[in-house]
């Protein structure tokens, strides 16, 4: 029940199109960068993890980047632009929640604040900000920010990671309000508990799998390539009149209140 995959039936051309995607090495952002890579694009996939880039899907090129480095991103940015003319989509997907940032604020060591706040928050800000001057040059592009079911819904102990995924849906409007009239789209995509590395990192800290899976009204948790259907949609032009606007792929979680019964445990 956890892990049932609906199969994608969707399908889109990127032909010719240019993204970067962060994070590219594992979880959401591999997903993401494999459907865009399959669909035809040109994909840069920037990652720190170097050992993991040997096994990135064929079409995604692997750039070394920690996106709490601005001269990385600015690298990152410049070089996807020297190899391919330009960039269609950013897809700010790098993010770390490591099981020390399990803390109310009180309790929280100021480095683990400073290093969520560098990859979480100030990453997609700098991935931005050489992508948006592209762009603008461009008059076109669209950029998806992945924020988290966290970010309009908090719980206990998580003082940091919370917030700044409430920050990456904000950033998202803020550059959708700001770069409408250049013909850029900005977006923001949340979603509810997905199978990967960062997950299981904190099933625990959750409550563990089958706990989560039955919060969700679908009764499992999410698998990274639904993920990735929603992001190559609102890549696509069949999104072309959405922007500023946040998108909860979470299973129904978002809509189900702490206040209601709790779906009964599944045998
Ligand atoms: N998995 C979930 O349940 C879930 C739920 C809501 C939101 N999200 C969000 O989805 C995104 C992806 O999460 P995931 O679960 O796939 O994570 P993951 O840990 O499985 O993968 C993250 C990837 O980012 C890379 N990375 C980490 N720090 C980096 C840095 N400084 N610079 C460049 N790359 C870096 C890692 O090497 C890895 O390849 C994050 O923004 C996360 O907050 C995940």
């Amino acid at each position: 029940m956890t892990s049932a995959r609906p199969p994608g039936r969707v399908q889109y051309d990127n032909t010719d199109r240019v993204a970067i995607v962060t994070g590219a090495c594992a979880g959401i952002g591999f997903a993401i960068g494999e459907a865009l890579a399959k669909s035809g694009a040109n994909v840069i996939g920037a990652d720190v993890d170097e050992a993991a880039a040997q096994r990135l899907p064929h079409g995604v090129e692997f750039l070394r980047c920690d996106t709490s480095i601005e001269d990385d991103c600015r690298r990152v940015v410049e070089t996807t632009i020297e190899r391919f003319g330009g960039i269609d989509i950013l897809v700010n997907n790098a993010a770390i929640q490591p099981t020390e940032s399990y803390h109310p604020l009180h309790e929280l060591p100021s480095e683990v604040w400073h290093r969520l706040v560098g990859v979480n928050f100030s990453g997609y800000t700098y991935m931005a900000k050489y992508a948006l001057g592209q762009m603008k040059e461009q008059q076109s592009g669209v950029i998806v920010n992945i924020a988290s079911a966290q970010g309009h819904r908090t719980a206990r102990e998580v003082g940091v990671y919370g917030p700044i995924k409430s920050a990456n849906i904000m950033q998202a409007r803020q550059w959708a309000v700001e770069y409408a009239r250049d013909g850029l789209r900005v977006v923001s995509v949340s979603p509810g508990a997905i199978y990967t590395e960062l997950m299981r990192a904190n099933l625990d800290a959750q409550g563990g799998g089958a706990a989560i899976a039955n919060r969700h009204p679908l009764g499992r948790i999410g698998q990274p390539e639904e993920i990735a259907h929603a992001v190559l949609w609102l890549a696509s032009d069949d999104a072309s009149f959405i922007t500023g606007t946040d998108l909860e792929v979470d299973g129904g979680l978002g809509a189900f209140a702490a206040f209601a019964d709790p779906y009964p445990m599944p045998e």
